[in-house]
């Protein structure tokens, strides 16, 4: 680029960054780095210890990559702290600013408040998202404290309400530990939960009931609450039980969230709802410490004796075990004093590929897009570095705008001047909270209209994420004109206007017809937008409402959305409308028939009809429109009118304000606090062993790794068709690019029989050859010098395709072509032949259940780094795998060596779930691949798109079935057919259809059976394990069919249920005695706690008396068997050594992805071998260690390889006793293992396990060997509460209780429980896949379109507690404990099982009787749709005689 168009620009440029991170200064010139690299690249770029910013998504919708932008804020002067994703931002934005990421706040020796507290309250679990969640809250707090409005203060509403937390996500901890953790902070909080809350349910006073927290740590004065567990117990305070948060209407969840008490849970009336509280023997320990005067991180530390926090602990019996350092805001980095003295120039960066251009100035600006036209403006850069990564749109110039200070002008209405007017670059986050203080102002008299800005307030508060919002600017958002952009809708319903500048000078346009096509806009080219002015001019008889319903409600994009003011005179007449929705065409449409239809008339619900009816003519969408659900689109467009016309009653014919609307309260509930089955170190509440590594980022997944010499990236070049021949692969201008080392593809194999693999069968290739059988697929990998160079080639690699007709893509669809993978055909029989038992039943029904899949979404991607040795074809591989040994095998293979050359090495992963068993070892072949050929280390971390496209996903089935019963419900027969949709190869589905058919009867006996499974073969990613691994799928149907029996006879469906409960003793389908049976008593416990009863029928009075709200109740038990299918595969094996210090090394062949399988081998080893925790370690888990391992799944970790660890043990202690003989009972370890080596006693030995009693034989319908080891149980009771005119709902309230044996870590038990039901609520209500019909390619590619439950999603009470007191006769696993990863997931559903139950009152109101349709998962549209009412029966639109298939595949 030669010299820029402007002078004063060319002229002042500067060509080089200053920034500061975490307090290092750094200068940055456009040689060092890529003008492609985010703000993330440079600061991972820069290796060890500056790690903990993750990249979890690159696309702003995770956010692992958060860090604190600090700076002081260009018009107002304060300093302040704005949490940003990094993955968006460019290296430009941050010029003059201070960065601080999770390193900057401490490390593990010295950690920030933050950083303990969440690793002590277990907020972490593979800790992949943990440091994004601390730099949120970070912001948060350093906001709190520096924010001159904030005085200092945090709050609850903070923390919970505002969606400080909306742009995080955390797939493990079902986020209640995260949120009890940051509350530690708020004192307010503290007083109300210490006052109310910590006490027993029965009220009686218990010593060891402990807060979580100190006075001094949450800055709070202990005079200033009362503490004792008597007060208050039986007399909650009606103020604070009903202090429900309200908040201006967010839009489309209107009305679903009743006034809650948020201590409901405290008050003696059901379980305590103390935040995860640690009891008396739940101290963590500490790393170990390094100075005495820190002491050793217990609160009854000899050496804290004298400190402040022993005091308190002795002051107060009761007091936490859990001593936390005061929070101090005066020691928080500061903001590096040369910033402030820093100016901003105008800057020109980048190379000859893409330039960076930053004026300071309006008018440089204009000057400057007068001379590039075509350069790409960025503000918040929330949307162009999406395009750039996710598109790979080139944009050669870029001009940075959110500099310039004009851009962020404000003015505030006045009497004189009722407009809001902002710049256009001002940021979301901004102008949420100008907009918050204006309505908080006080109203009256009134200088200017609060509607449209309530109605912007509504939007913004769900718009995006924190993150994005803090840079995003609503110019960008205007400019990018998408058809369901949230604000668009809002400008043009309220008149807005906008004022753009040109070269020629300024130019004000009108929003009303300002967007004319699918992203068009009437602005002329080269012009900026530089200001949008809201007339606030209309009077208290014009009503404005904005409405948006997504799948998920915290960041994500809209439907369809909306915007509706209307003014009525005083006579009642309507005397202006403006109406706007997103989501209905192409573009924002306003609706001028419907407009006019309604000004003139009477604002009568006659009028409304009309206007339904106009309405439903005017937005017609078609069957296939792009987008899909155009039913659902129709229904809400309808249904927002319908609830706007509500709304606006209160205002004009009632004369108040409308109903507040109650946001998402502030969850609550509890843990039981007790550990119960504690001994020494077992049974403890020890938290994650690695979890302060997590929260500071010490922590190392495989990406994390140091780069090496001489490194390579690959990328994957991935089909880009579903079911085609290769004609053939062009990598040539990939090869002839600067810095591209090779390209990888089949004929690098050593053979073509070594590119076949394949989990239960050798059906799939690596890399493509002739043919791919699905979209995404890989067929080859460039390996270049760096990751972005390595992405760009893959790129630019030609694939010549011929399709072979449209692929097999839904379970349907195989059907019909018969598409089986035919190895695989299963049968569960027992008792009489089925159909004779069916013809002769009293009862019969049947029906067909479906469930769609679910993506793991680990937060961590598959990574892996090979590094070849050079010598006798010798490799070291680091892999997030769940099976090293697996991926062992498959680089053998492909390397053409024996396994003993290979060691391959696993130190955690950042979440597996399952998706980690099988799938990795692809990667990790071709990764090794690249490196052979390549001769150098290859390094390569999925993108989230490349891993959602290659790595398969939980089986989505459909199952046809049929139920025999009495006419008292109970079910004698059950005959059923099951179908996964297994995608192009078997992976290890056979064994997922196993588990499904033998959890098909969940907790009901029933007498006579007769199931089948098959595995379809579509042109979909392979499909594989994912917690539950078919168990859910199983019991689902349990549900359904009960539902089904219970409706037909008109029964109570929870007396269907319980008569037909398994009894002691008896046997499952496939001859196994249930042992051991405490689900009638869970049941019973969870009834009672659970308030179960009296709640069921304030459920049916409430939807007696809503139309529009409905509740919905249940009650489900689970039974999950433990034990791998395979037989062989209940093995564990570990390798312990003693050191001579007494330290302890443990290694086995289990891997750690969260679940805490370290921690939980570590505390056996030190049990057996009488050691304290913090003597015994776990680096890292290898295939050099301990050989032939099986994948650490089917939630057996522990009970496999915990064993494994605990013989090894025991064969050292067997070894030591001579010496504890001799040197007494108390003789420390390191005095034993010297006095052992001295003798020349070996202290390193195996340990070997493997499950007995096991042997079940497949399709042998008599009895063999036992299924399953033993049976976790659990119950879970739910309630909800729908919003039938959205499809929103929210959990209002889950008790579960869950038999877990004799827990080896409550803590760890109770993370693993939250977390799956989370994920199971997940699997069964919002988490849906879809695939594109046309090409059948998977459209939910990342966090954009595939939603999981985010912070606000959770039950706003959430009570846990483990079934103690009871017996285990027949129970012989470790210490008699359970394995706990999996069985609670199926309760999760209980979400939807609710919903159902809601719906079926909505129905019933709308004269629909029969059951509905059972499908998972239970989407927004989904529960719109089955409410079934008269603007659903409108708003359905209908495939058209010979018209196209809709937009999307549903599997
Ligand atoms: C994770 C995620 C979630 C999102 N959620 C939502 C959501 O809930 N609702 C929603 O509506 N949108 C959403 N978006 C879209 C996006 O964030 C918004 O459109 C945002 O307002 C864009 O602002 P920006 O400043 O980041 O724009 P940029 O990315 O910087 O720019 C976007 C476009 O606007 C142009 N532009 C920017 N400023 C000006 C100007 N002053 N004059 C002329 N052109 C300009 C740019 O050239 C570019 O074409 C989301 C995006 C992401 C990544
Ligand atoms: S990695 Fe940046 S938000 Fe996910
Ligand atoms: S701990 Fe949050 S994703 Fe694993």
């Amino acid at each position: 680029m030669g010299d820029v168009g402007d002078s004063s620009f060319s002229a002042q440029a500067i060509d080089s960054i200053l920034f500061y991170l975490n307090g290092t200064r750094i200068h940055l010139n456009a040689s060092t780095i890529d003008p492609d690299a985010t703000l993330l690249d440079f600061i991972r770029a820069q290796g060890p210890g500056l790690t903990g910013t993750k990249l979890g998504c690159g696309e702003g919708g995770c956010g692992a990559c958060t860090v604190v932008v600090q700076s002081r804020h260009p018009t107002r002067g304060v300093l302040q702290h704005l949490a940003v994703n990094a993955c968006l931002a460019p290296i430009v934005s941050v010029d003059g600013k201070h960065v601080i990421t999770v390193e900057g706040l401490g490390d593990s020796e010295n950690p920030h408040p933050l950083q303990e507290r969440m690793w002590k309250m277990s907020g972490s679990q593979c800790g992949f998202c943990t440091p994004g969640i601390i730099m949120s809250l970070y912001a948060l707090m350093r906001t709190a404290h520096s924010d001159p409005a904030k005085l200092g203060r945090l709050t609850v509403e903070d923390i919970e309400l505002n969606g400080a937390l909306d742009g995080n996500l955390c797939r493990c901890t079902g986020y209640k530990t995260i949120l009890d953790s940051a509350k530690t902070f708020v004192g307010d909080y503290l007083a109300q939960a210490q006052g109310k809350g910590i006490c027993p349910p029965d009220g009686r006073v218990d010593k060891d009931f402990v807060v979580p927290v100190n006075y001094a740590a949450a800055n709070m004065d202990e005079g200033e609450v009362v503490v004792c567990c008597k007060m208050n117990i039986n007399e909650p305070d009606p103020k604070e039980l009903s202090s429900d948060i309200a908040l201006p209407a967010p839009s489309g969840h209107e009305s679903s969230v009743p006034p809650i008490d948020k201590f409901a849970g405290a008050t003696g009336r059901t379980a305590p709802i103390v935040t995860t509280t640690m009891s008396k023997n739940a101290a963590p320990t500490p790393p170990p410490s390094t100075s005495a005067s820190k002491g050793c991180g217990r609160a009854d530390c000899c050496r804290l004796s004298t400190s402040n926090e022993g005091k308190a602990a002795k002051k107060h019996p009761w007091f936490p075990r859990f001593t936390f350092r005061p929070y101090k805001p005066n020691t928080e980095l500061i903001f590096p004093p040369a910033l402030s003295k820093h100016e901003l120039k105008p800057l020109r960066f980048g190379n000859s590929e893409r330039v960076w251009l930053r004026p300071t100035t309006l008018e440089q600006l204009v000057g400057l897009y007068e001379a590039f036209p075509h350069a790409k403006l960025v503000g918040g850069s929330s949307e162009v570095q999406i395009e750039v990564k996710l598109k790979a749109q080139v944009y050669p110039i870029s001009i940075y705008i959110s500099d310039i200070y004009p851009l962020y002008a404000l003015s505030l209405p006045t009497p004189s001047r009722p407009y809001l007017e902002f710049g256009a670059n001002l940021p979301l986050a901004e102008l949420e909270l100008t907009c918050q203080s204006l309505l908080a102002a006080p109203s009256a008299p009134a200088s200017y209209a609060k509607g449209p800005i309530e109605a912007i307030r509504a939007q913004l508060r769900y718009f995006a994420g924190w993150q994005i919002r803090n840079v995003a600017s609503v110019g960008g958002n205007i400019a990018t004109a998408s058809p369901i952009s949230d604000l668009n809708p809002v400008w043009i319903a309220v008149g807005a206007r906008l004022i753009a500048r040109t070269a020629s000078g300024p130019l004000e346009l009108g929003m009303d017809d300002f967007f004319v096509g699918y992203r068009k806009t009437r602005l002329p080219p080269a012009a900026i937008i530089e200001r949008i002015m809201v007339p606030l001019d209309g009077g208290p008889r014009e009503v404005v409402k904005a409405y948006k319903q997504a799948k998920r409600r915290d960041d994500d994009i809209a439907i369809v959305n909306s915007c509706f003011a209307m003014l009525v005179d005083e006579d009642g007449i309507i005397a202006r409308a403006r109406f706007a929705y997103g989501g209905m065409a192409a573009w924002t449409v306003s609706t001028p028939k419907t407009q006019a239809f309604v000004i003139g008339k009477r604002f009568t619900h006659e009028t409304l009809e009309g206007a339904l009816q106009v309405l439903a003519a005017e937005i017609d969408l078609p069957f296939d429109v792009p987008g899909g659900m155009p039913s659902f689109r129709k229904t809400l467009a309808l249904s927002f009118l319908f609830k706007f016309w509500n709304a606006a009653r209160s205002p004009l014919i009632h004369k108040t304000s409308s109903a507040a609307f109650t946001a998402k309260l502030i969850p609550a509930g509890a843990t039981i606090p007790q550990d119960p089955y504690a001994q020494d170190v077992v049974g403890k509440q020890e938290p994650h062993l690695s979890g302060l590594k997590h929260t500071t980022g010490e922590a190392v997944y495989t990406d994390d790794m140091p780069a090496l010499q001489n490194e390579g990236y690959g990328a994957l070049v991935l089909s880009t068709r579903a079911r085609a021949k290769i004609i053939s692969v062009d990598a040539s201008h990939a090869l002839s690019m600067d810095g591209v080392h090779t390209f990888v593809s089949h004929s690098d194999l050593p053979s073509p029989k070594a590119n076949w693999w394949g989990t239960s069968a050798l059906d799939e290739v690596f890399l493509a050859v002739d043919e791919v059988t699905a979209y995404g697929q890989p067929i080859g990998m460039v390996v270049a010098k760096t990751k972005i160079l390595a992405q760009k080639a893959a790129r630019t690699v030609k694939v010549a395709y011929e399709d072979l007709g449209p692929p097999i893509l839904t379970i349907e669809e195989a059907l019909e072509n018969g598409s089986f993978h035919e190895q695989y055909d299963r049968r569960i029989a027992r008792g009489d032949e089925i159909d004779g038992v069916l013809g002769a039943a009293e009862h019969v029904a049947e029906g067909i259940t479906r469930m769609g899949g679910q993506e793991h979404f680990y937060l961590e991607t598959m990574a892996c780094l090979v590094v070849p040795k050079f010598e006798s074809g010798e490799m070291e591989v680091f892999s997030s795998t769940q099976a090293l040994t697996d991926c062992q095998r498959w680089i053998a293979q492909v390397t053409a060596v024996p396994r003993n050359r290979i060691v391959c090495r696993g130190k955690r992963m950042g979440g597996g779930f399952g998706g980690k068993e099988t799938r990795p070892s692809q990667l990790a072949a071709i990764v090794a691949l690249a490196a052979k050929k390549s001769k150098r280390p290859v390094r390569c971390m999925l993108d989230r798109s490349e891993d959602i496209q290659t790595t398969g996903q939980r089986h989505p089935f459909l199952v046809n079935w049929k139920v025999g019963f009495t006419s008292e419900g109970k079910i004698t027969a059950l005959k059923a057919q099951l179908y996964a949709n297994a995608g192009y190869s078997l992976d290890i589905s056979g064994g997922v259809v196993d588990r499904a058919l033998a959890h098909i009867e969940n907790c009901f006996y029933i007498p006579h059976v007769d199931v089948r499974g098959r595995c379809c073969k579509t042109n979909t990613v392979s499909n594989t394990a994912f917690r539950g691994f078919g168990g859910p799928q199983g019991m689902i149907v349990s549900e359904h069919y009960v539902e089904v029996v219970a409706h037909q006879l008109g029964l109570d469906i929870d007396r269907v249920r319980e008569i037909n409960l398994y009894k002691e003793g008896e046997e499952t389908p496939y001859h196994q005695e249930v042992l051991d049976w405490h689900v009638p008593r869970l049941l019973e416990d969870c009834r009672v706690s659970s308030d179960y009863d009296r709640r069921r029928v304030e459920v049916d009075r409430f939807n007696d008396e809503h139309r529009w709200r409905k509740r919905g109740i249940a009650l489900i038990p689970t039974k999950f068997g433990l034990a791998f299918g395979v037989k062989a595969m209940n093995q564990g094996a570990a390798l312990v050594h003693i050191y001579m210090d007494g330290s302890v090394l443990v290694a086995h062949g289990g891997t750690e992805m969260g679940q805490g399988l370290y921690t939980k081998c570590c505390q056996i080893a030190a049990e057996e071998l009488r050691i304290p925790l913090e003597a015994v370690f776990t680096s890292e888990s290898s295939s050099n260690t301990v050989p032939n391992t099986v994948a650490t799944a089917a939630s057996s970790g522990s009970d496999l390889q915990g064993y494994a660890v605990h013989n090894a043990c025991v064969e050292l202690n067997k070894r030591l006793e001579p010496f504890r003989q001799k040197l007494g009972p108390d003789a420390s370890l390191s005095s034993l293992a010297a006095a052992a080596w001295a003798d020349r006693v070996s202290l390193s030995t195996t340990g070997y396990y493997k499950a007995p009693g096991l042997g079940y034989e497949w399709n042998n319908m008599k009895k063999s060997g036992n299924l399953f080891m033993y049976f976790t149980q659990g119950v879970a009771a739910t309630e909800v509460e729908v919003d039938t005119l959205t499809g929103d709902h929210t959990v209002l309230r889950v008790d579960i209780h869950m038999d877990v044996g004799k827990s080896l870590n409550p803590a760890i038990d109770y993370g693993q429980i939250e977390g799956a039901f989370t994920q199971g609520q997940g699997w069964a209500t919002i988490e849906e896949s879809l695939w594109l019909r046309h090409n059948g390619a998977i459209f939910t590619q990342g966090p954009g379109a595939y939603k999981l439950p985010g912070f606000s999603d959770i039950p706003q009470v959430f009570n846990v507690s483990l079934l103690r007191d009871a017996e285990w006769p027949n129970l012989h696993s470790i210490k008699s404990s359970k394995g706990i990863g999996e069985p609670p997931l199926f309760l999760g559903a209980s979400v939807a099982i609710a919903i159902r139950h809601a719906l079926k009152s909505a129905r019933e109101d709308a004269g629909i009787t029969e059951v509905q349709e059972f499908r998972l998962p239970m989407t927004s549209e989904r529960i719109r749709m089955a409410a079934g009412d008269f603007l659903a029966q409108k708003g359905a639109v209908k495939k058209r005689e010979g018209g196209r298939d809709g937009f999307f595949a549903y599997i």
